[in-house]
């Protein structure tokens, strides 16, 4: 088949080279060359795709079958809607399904309307007037976040990113004075983060493995929040921290979700992500993506058998996946970004970093490149958004995160990464942080109130299987 594959990061080269394995004939579309991509590309279009205009165009010279679109800036521009008036079928959703993650006013609003229990506390506000009675109405640690896109960069967290309240109203009425969309304040939840992305189409949804990632830019989860750091995923496709009636749950979530937007007259066919908080009161929604995440999609490609990914997601973009297509190995698997030190705020950019490429395939680590420029194979450039990633697997994380670390020791040259993603000791970190949420008495931060109590039955529909019809 003839997939063209829109974006120029490492996660876009994920699901190039998925692709290519499966013998499909690759087309690429994106604003910057990328050195994993175009040689697998059978033709490249260096374009900027939130201008849908050449982009169909290219689509339409090289008869392509499908289109798969990676980043949110071109499904928040309406490409998935161009491309399907030219009666090419789209791995992403529409404009206005993409709202799920492009306004996250829309996002919460949703679930209200449809009664889906997984919001914290939350206010959508507009004018800088409200923002000092808003914050009063928080009792606890509270989040502000723009209600339009900001790479999950934009967001404000009490305790990490700022300490008082007035600090957190004054972040607000900034936000607010900078235009936009306006801002949400949102009550902290306490818990450790998973990824729930599925496959959705209107023959039903298909989950993937579950994925942690690493969101702050330095070891210990301080620093900036960023794109992602790296990330792992359990064997069994679950996580030390998540079990599989908790999955269940964040299944349900989506699965409802997908139903609200079809209420709603906006069909989606595409990958909803679903990024929770395991929390003592059960899975809580932080924030809904309209695509693959970066770099969860590094993990759970570096899964899929090889064979027919083209024919996966052919039958995503045209409403009919073959259940029995979704082979992903029971495997362990963690990625590590390397990036410019100083990265997200002051990336010192340009320096020239080496990797022994044969050392890092021989150690069966695969490498997947974003933002760097190379002139010879081996010699990377770092530019300033993340630069490529490493991603090893094994039967166990922590086994999966020393072949990741034994590959980075064949990195040479002025670049960062942290060293804390996977190993044992920070695993086992997560999971007794969980494991305290439930003790009785422990202290924990006040649970989310509208979130349904713990025992509250998940419909029966997620129980056990693994693919859910809508
Ligand atoms: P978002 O862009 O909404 O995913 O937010 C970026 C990051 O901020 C999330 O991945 C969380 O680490 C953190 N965050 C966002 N909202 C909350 C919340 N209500 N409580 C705790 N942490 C949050
Ligand atoms: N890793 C988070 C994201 O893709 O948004």
């Amino acid at each position: 088949m003839r997939v063209l594959v829109v974006g120029s990061g490492a996660r876009e080269h994920a699901i190039a080279a998925t692709l290519f394995r499966a013998h499909a004939t690759v087309f690429a579309a994106g604003p910057r060359a990328n050195v994993g991509i175009d040689p697998l590309a059978a033709a490249t279009l260096r374009a900027d795709p939130t201008i849908p205009g050449p982009v169909v165009a290219f689509a339409k010279v090289q008869r392509i079958d499908y289109a798969v679109i990676g980043p949110e800036a071109p499904l928040a521009a309406g490409l998935g809607d161009a491309l399907r008036a030219a009666d090419i079928p789209v791995v992403g959703p529409s404009k206005a399904g993409a709202r799920i993650e492009t306004s996250k006013q829309f996002c919460r609003e949703l679930l209200a309307k449809y009664r889906i229990d997984a919001s914290p506390k939350y206010v959508a506000l507009r004018n800088a007037d409200e923002v000092d009675a808003r914050v009063a109405e928080f009792h606890g640690p509270f989040a502000v976040k723009p209600v339009g896109l900001s790479a999950g960069k934009g967001v404000w967290v009490q305790g990490n990113d700022f300490e008082s309240p007035a600090e957190g109203a004054a972040y607000a009425k900034k936000l607010l004075a900078g235009g936009g969309e306006g801002v949400l304040l949102e009550e902290k939840v306490e818990g450790e983060e998973f990824s729930l992305m599925a496959f959705v189409t209107d023959s039903g949804i298909y989950p993937l493995p579950l994925v942690h990632d690493y969101k702050r830019a330095l070891d210990n989860d301080v620093g900036n929040n960023t794109g992602g750091m790296g990330s792992f995923s359990q064997r069994d496709h679950l996580l030390p921290f998540v079990a599989q009636s908790m999955r269940d749950r964040a299944l349900e979530v989506l699965r409802r979700t997908v139903e609200a937007l079809r209420q709603d007259g906006i069909p989606y066919r595409g990958v909803l992500y679903g990024g929770f908080m395991m929390t003592a009161a059960g899975p809580v929604l932080i924030e809904f993506n309209a695509r693959f995440g970066d770099p969860e999609a590094l993990n759970v490609l570096s899964l899929y058998e090889d064979g027919d990914f083209d024919r996966l997601l052919y039958g995503v973009a045209t409403g009919r996946v073959d259940p029995t297509l979704m082979t992903f190995r029971l495997r362990a698997t963690v990625a590590k970004y390397v990036v410019a030190p100083g990265y997200p705020e002051a990336p010192k950019a340009g320096a020239e970093v080496t990797v022994d490429l044969p050392a890092v395939e021989a150690d069966g680590v695969h490498i997947y490149f974003g933002d760097v420029e190379s002139k010879l194979p081996g010699k990377y450039v770092l530019g300033s958004s993340r630069g490529f990633a490493l991603v090893g697997e094994s039967s166990a994380i922590w086994e999966a995160t020393k072949r990741v670390e034994a590959s980075l020791g064949r990195v040479k040259g002025y670049y960062f990464a942290r060293h804390d993603i996977g190993t044992r000791a920070d695993v086992t970190k997560r999971t007794e942080h969980v494991r305290g949420l439930f003790v009785p008495g422990a202290k924990a931060s006040p649970l989310p109130l509208s979130v349904a109590a713990p025992g509250a039955p998940p419909s029966s529909a997620a129980d056990d299987s693994q693919v859910i019809s809508s």
